[in-house]
């Protein structure tokens, strides 16, 4: 017996032993996902959790992935297998902190107003747009939450801000999710200057040239957190469930795919008559990697790590995921 099957099935015993369940993100290792009971993206990890009757709720993913399980289900013990594994993006927005002195705001070729996230907090954000709710994108913490009118997902945003009564929005953190919300609503957003590594600062145009010109016939399929000049030659646009279902309804046959590459591995499973080949090599998410089976093993034997949020945090927080739940 390989040591990954004897892990394996200490995974499957643990879960009965527990009453657990294993949640992943589409990101997740090729092991891990195999081991989860759902995969999905963030909306459907959030309802996954919202509703599961399991006690406990392995979540293999990121931080705030795992703190919007506990919030959305406080009676069940959230465990997230690795603590370091958190988002960069998300770290980008604080509710209050340190006042730097520089404040820079421009307006970009779409008319989309930001603002600096190294100048102020959110609190100063809202300061200085009064009466603007303020949608959070998931990728925040849950004090960040805690602060905001409503909760959004990649796959979501743009039903979520035509929800909202107000002409002016305040969308964080991610400059890239808000740049393609603005296209396809008429309201104005004003938006924080966060971006994700890996799919801002990873990518480039050449990366896009190269990939059409080595996959000719492939469709661009990419994640609105790609910067709006990439957006703008995609032949679609969704989250990492959208693009699992665009692509396997899609004629096509060759898709170049614009997101981490962890995502490559369902497509190919549940699409094996297609090909699929990553945007950019760059495009893999440290934290996203950093759970591995035995890492979920360690977790499950000792019931590490516990993600819990302060009580008034998430009751707050809960208002505004509850209220994104409601609408899609
Ligand atoms: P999805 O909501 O599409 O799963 O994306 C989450 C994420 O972290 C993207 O980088
Ligand atoms: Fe955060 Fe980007 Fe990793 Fe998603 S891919 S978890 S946004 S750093």
């Amino acid at each position: 017996m390989t040591d990954q099957t004897n892990i394996r099935e200490r995974i499957v015993k643990l879960k009965k032993d527990l009453n657990a369940i294993i949640l992943a993100h589409n990101y997740q290792r090729p092991e891990v996902q195999d081991i989860a009971d759902i995969t999905g993206d963030s909306l459907e990890l959030s309802r996954a959790a919202a509703r599961t009757d399991f006690k406990v709720i392995v979540f293999c993913g990121v931080h705030f992935m795992a703190e919007s399980a506990s919030i959305l289900s406080p009676d069940k013990t959230v465990l997230l297998p690795e603590i370091t594994a958190g988002c960069p993006m998300a770290d980008m927005v604080t509710v209050e902190g340190p006042r730097k002195t520089r404040r820079e705001l421009f307006t970009d070729k779409l008319g989309i107003h930001f603002e600096f996230s190294d100048t102020f907090t959110l609190r100063d954000m809202k300061a200085m747009h009064p009466g603007a709710p303020v949608v959070a994108y998931v990728n925040t913490s849950a004090a960040v939450k805690a602060e905001s009118d409503i909760c959004c997902t990649s796959s979501n945003v743009v039903k979520v801000v035509e929800s909202l009564k107000e002409d002016t929005i305040i969308c964080i953190p991610d400059r890239n999710l808000s740049a393609y919300a603005a296209k396809r609503t008429k309201k104005k957003i004003i938006s924080w200057d966060g971006f994700c590594n890996v799919h801002h600062a990873h990518l480039d145009m050449e990366d896009v040239k190269r990939a059409k010109k080595e996959h000719p016939n492939a469709l661009l399929v990419i994640h609105p957190e790609c910067p709006p000049e990439i957006q703008d030659m995609a032949d679609h646009i969704t989250s990492t469930s959208g693009m699992l279902r665009y692509c396997k309804e899609s004629s096509h046959k060759e898709f170049i795919i614009g997101t981490e590459e962890g995502l490559l591995y369902r497509l190919r499973r549940e699409n094996p008559d297609k090909q699929f080949f990553i945007l950019s090599k760059e495009m893999v998410c440290p934290n996203m990697k950093r759970t591995k089976l035995d890492s979920v093993l360690i977790a499950m034997e000792k019931r590490q790590y516990v993600i819990k949020v302060p009580e008034d945090i998430r009751i707050k927080a809960k208002r505004a995921l509850d209220r994104m739940l409601e609408i899609v």
